[in-house]
């Protein structure tokens, strides 16, 4: 007879570090002998891959587990945990709110859930859940083959942690501090994807650009990715405004496998809202940096993030907000309202003063603002042709294919002949013909 393996179920939250964390997770199980399934409802142990960025973020995970607690009671051999963000900071909440959770584990301790599942299976008291939550300083897990291929494109983390210490934010503290994974590590795992097929990877980092493992920096990974794989496009998320020297503008400028695309955090556009931030960088500081990187790859792709309500924010200093986006002129953004988080220190500096009413009003200013630009621009590029990299059908159609120009905008386009299948991972001229805000649509026209 042939043994039944237990079955692991991950639903993932959050960035694209957690899905790639998530992929970590299910190598590890794998390696452990469980078998991975799509479904929770007939799984032996679910992890809710988690992320506490934002309010909202640990709102759904509250509902979502609630949710889940029908499945411990049609099972209770069941084992639900919560890794990622939200574990290692909420992890006593999490317990005192009786939700159906038995391992709470932080993002550095992975390696130890075989374990804690065992644990769990073997103690016979109800309710008694386990709580690993140690920060590391040099966890990368760089050993682990995780599966984060989707189609010909996959993600690499190349560091964890963050140092930056910015006010609002809790990452920092739920993932700890910097730690860059070897580059000889990084490169053989990118040929390895790069053998099955993957044609474009995304190098991730909570601090992408921060990158140092031994004395060796971002632009040195990148160079000697570009010269030891086969990888055809190399992109990155997230990098930090203080981390952009000449050099890594010049190889962007001169390399045509380095995507050029670059999200560039803004936050906010006033300095004494930025320096409240420890942002580390004054308006004019980001402008120039701006002005350099267009100045040497004119037609580089820019998005950014932005917060409005950040402590003490007024009118005027949300107008500096919009001023920059109108000087910018970024393909796209990310506009959130300011949410205030546990243990940040903001959280201990600043008390959270701007009402909901007015953040709402000065997100919807923003996303106006941003939509008007973005439709702006697309509509400027009717006529040009592309270089687009095929990563898909589109979401709509199996007859219509997307993919990305070399910085980085989303073009769809109808399949050329045969199926969508014949197409995806091939580079092709795609001419535009029309443009929204959010997609550019066109045409193929021939080699
Ligand atoms: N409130 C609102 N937005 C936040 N971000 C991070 N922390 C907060 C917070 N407390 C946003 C930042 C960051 C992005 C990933 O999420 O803009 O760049
Ligand atoms: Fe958070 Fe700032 Fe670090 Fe980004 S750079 S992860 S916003 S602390």
């Amino acid at each position: 007879m042939v043994a039944m393996l237990d079955k692991v179920y991950v639903e993932t939250y959050g960035c694209q570090m957690n899905e790639y964390d998530s992929g970590v997770v299910k190598g590890l199980l794998k390696k452990d002998s469980y078998e991975v399934t799509l479904t929770p409802e007939d799984s032996d142990v679910i992890f809710l891959n988690t992320c506490a960025i934002r309010e909202n973020a640990h709102a759904k995970i509250y509902a979502r587990l609630q949710n889940l607690g029908y499945l411990k009671k049609k099972n209770p051999n069941l084992v639900i945990g919560v890794l990622g963000c939200m574990a290692q900071n909420l992890g006593d909440d999490l317990f005192n709110q009786e939700l159906p959770v038995d391992i709470v584990v932080g993002p550095d301790n992975y390696r130890d859930l075989p374990n804690l599942i065992q644990k769990i299976r073997e103690s016979n008291q109800v309710n008694a859940p386990i709580q690993l939550t140690h920060l590391s300083r040099t966890e990368t897990y760089d050993d682990i083959e995780p599966e984060v291929v989707d189609g010909i494109q996959a993600f690499v983390t190349i560091m964890r942690g963050c140092n930056n210490f910015c006010t609002f934010c809790v990452v920092p503290y739920t993932r700890g501090r910097e730690r860059g994974r070897p580059v000889s590590s990084v490169v053989r795992e990118i040929q390895r994807l790069s053998d099955l097929g993957v044609k474009q990877v995304t190098l991730l980092g909570q601090n992408v650009n921060s990158y140092n493992f031994e004395g060796l920096d971002f632009a040195h990974l990148v160079s000697t990715i570009i010269n030891e794989t086969s990888m055809e496009r190399i992109r990155f998320t997230s990098p930090h405004p203080k981390d952009f020297p000449m050099h890594l503008i010049e190889l962007m400028q001169r390399e045509e496998r380095f995507s050029s695309n670059i999200h560039l955090p803004l936050q906010a556009g006033n300095s004494q809202v930025l320096s409240d931030m420890n942002r580390s960088y004054t308006k004019e500081e980001y402008l120039d940096l701006v002005k350099q990187i267009r100045n040497a790859i004119p037609d580089v792709g820019l998005t950014t993030d932005i917060i409005v309500g950040f402590p003490n924010e007024t009118e005027e200093q949300f107008q500096e907000t919009l001023d920059v986006v109108r000087e910018v002129r970024y393909d796209m953004a990310y506009m959130f309202k300011y949410s205030e988080r546990e243990g940040t220190i903001a959280q201990k500096k600043f008390p959270d003063t701007v009402p909901e009413e007015v953040k709402s009003e000065r997100l919807i200013r923003l996303v106006d603002l941003q939509t008007r630009i973005s439709q702006e621009k697309n509509l400027e590029k009717i006529g040009e042709v592309f270089s687009v990299l095929v990563e898909n059908r589109s979401k709509k159609s199996d007859k219509d294919l997307s993919g990305r120009t070399h910085c980085g905008r989303m073009v769809v386009f109808p399949v050329p002949e045969g199926s969508y299948q014949d197409w995806i991972g091939k580079t092709l001229p795609v001419k535009i013909k029309q443009a929204t805000s959010a997609t550019l649509k066109g045409e193929f026209v021939g080699a």
